[in-house]
């Protein structure tokens, strides 16, 4: 019988291991199983009820795999689709088990990223018109003025390998140059989604080199450090074996073990997860 019970890391595709990286390095000594839906991905533009309905079929997937907590390293999933898994989902089919988002972390800590208290805010076109940036900002931060501006194009690039060739400069300057463009006073740059980090050397090169890029992954790491300790049953029940295990929802796995090791700066094997 598989006693593992290991914390569960849900992304729309490859971006959550940019996360996933930082987790691992920081609490390396529990299970992990990290899902990404590629046969689904991108998440960005879609609806919130296909967003719902795909994040938590792959919740409730990762929950059958024994998962007691699911991260969804995933701010789109965590804009559109965590507070219904929270607030309903989970009360009616999963009373004890727990799944956490990228959004209130961050908003917790971000404003101790600026002086002139005016950030700027990369994501999705799903994680900008939910608002939930601003909304939880506003909670943590009330004197930090926040702008935010969608980049569709940056994640077909990213998840198409184009992230470092010379066609993603364009789309890279136009969505910086848009941001820039609301507030002069802008010196820190969150990218809101766990895919864009693998633009991080384009970005930091058509920024001004006064503005800082945040990102996520060592402030969701560090977050979930602390819930685990504040958090003793949970920790308790996750099992601490040191392994890592990869799934997509794409049978081609040879295709996500490629450029997932890109996104994970280490070996990847995956298997398929028939979730549909
Ligand atoms: N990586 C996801 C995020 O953080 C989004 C990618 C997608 O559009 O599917 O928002």
């Amino acid at each position: 019988m598989n006693t593992k019970k290991p914390i569960g890391i849900f992304d729309s595709g490859y971006g959550g291991l940019t996360v996933f990286k930082s987790i691992f390095k920081l609490l390396p000594e529990y299970d992990y199983l990290y899902l990404g839906d590629t046969a689904r991905a991108p998440y960005g533009n879609r609806s919130f009820q296909t967003i719902h309905q795909y994040t938590l079929e792959c919740v409730r997937w990762l929950f059958k795999q024994g998962c007691p907590l699911v991260v969804l390293a995933c701010n789109t999933a965590s804009a559109k689709a965590l507070r219904t898994i929270q607030q309903i989902d989970l009360k009616t089919e999963s009373p004890n088990k727990r799944v956490l988002g990228v959004i209130r972390p961050t908003a917790e800590v971000i404003g101790n990223y600026t002086k002139s208290k005016e950030i700027g805010v990369l994501g999705t076109k799903g994680t900008v018109n939910s608002g939930s940036y601003l909304i939880e900002i506003n909670r943590f931060f009330p004197d930090v003025k926040v702008y935010q501006q969608a980049c569709p194009l940056w994640v077909p690039l990213i998840e198409n390998g184009e992230f470092d060739k010379p066609g993603a400069d364009y789309f890279v300057e136009r969505y910086i140059d848009e941001i820039l463009s609301q507030s002069p006073k802008i010196d820190a740059l969150l990218l809101a989604c766990t895919h864009y980090p693998l633009l991080y050397s384009k970005i930091r090169a058509y920024l001004p080199s006064h503005i800082q890029i945040i990102s996520q992954g060592d402030i969701v790491a560090n977050s979930l450090q602390d819930y685990l300790a504040r958090h003793v049953e949970m920790d308790k029940d996750l099992s601490k074996g040191r392994t890592h295990e990869f799934f997509t929802t794409t049978d081609d796995t040879m295709d996500f073990d490629f450029y997932a090791e890109l996104f994970f700066s280490g070996k990847v094997k995956s298997s398929f997860a028939e979730i549909i």
